[in-house]
């Protein structure tokens, strides 16, 4: 079982992120129902959602290469474990490199970075998995996921009346501005912890 990872977007907050667990079906269910109905309708584009048992299994059924999902967790915050955020890709195709990216900060989290920690933790597995563009569609009124994946430079276009932002996944290919330079500082952190989990499993193997 992947261990947390200790990151920071910046100087002054820290974080755990940790991928998401099958046994974390009930933290979503649990979760889902804090959203205020803006944050629903942004993520969801509904005001009102029911996880059947077969999406949570989907949700939480992730394989670290072509369905990952990063848990945020604030050791500050008393309800839901700490967890205050999910991010996932979904690979487009098999062996495609573009992934379809979806952001859930909760309601009392939002605008402070948190979006550059799950897609620095995004990115790190992305690079692992050889996925090199993120996409996703978005509201035309969300303000602060326009003026997110602007900061991260990403190419803008209208298909099928959705607005979709497409940007580079590995964070060392984003423009050298201070939202991708917070992301490229969580992917360090966890590309280096991710590694050191592989080296200690591989020389668990090597002994036994
Ligand atoms: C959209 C979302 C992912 C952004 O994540 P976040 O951690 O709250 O955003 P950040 O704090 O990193 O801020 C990103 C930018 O938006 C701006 N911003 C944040 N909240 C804002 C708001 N309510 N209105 C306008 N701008 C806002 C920030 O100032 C920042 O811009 P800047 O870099 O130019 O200063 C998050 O708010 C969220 O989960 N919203 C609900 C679900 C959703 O919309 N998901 C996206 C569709 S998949």
């Amino acid at each position: 079982m992947s261990a947390s990872i200790a990151v920071t977007a910046d100087n002054r907050t820290n974080y755990l992120v940790r991928p998401l667990r099958r046994e974390d079906r009930q933290l979503i269910e649990r979760a889902l129902k804090l959203l205020s109905a803006e944050t629903l309708y942004a993520r969801f584009h509904s005001r009102g959602i029911r996880l059947s048992a077969r999406d949570l299994d989907y949700l939480t059924n992730t394989d670290a290469r072509d369905h990952v999902s990063w848990l945020v967790i604030d050791p500050s915050e008393k309800s839901q474990d700490g967890a205050i955020a999910l991010g996932r890709y979904v690979r487009e195709a098999e062996a495609s490199s573009r992934a379809e990216v979806a952001l859930t900060i909760c309601d009392r989290h939002q605008g402070q970075g948190v979006s550059k920690v799950l897609l620095g933790a995004l990115g790190a597995s992305a690079m692992a998995a050889g996925i090199e563009r993120f996409h996703g569609s978005l509201l035309s009124e969300n303000q602060a996921m326009r003026r997110l994946v602007q900061s991260l430079g990403a190419e803008i276009s209208i298909q099928d009346g959705a607005v979709v932002a497409e940007a580079a996944a590995n964070p060392w290919s984003l423009p050298d501005t201070a939202a991708a330079q917070r992301v490229r500082r969580v992917a360090t952190q966890v590309g280096a912890a991710l590694a050191a989990q592989r080296s200690s499993a591989s020389s668990v193997r090597m002994r036994s």
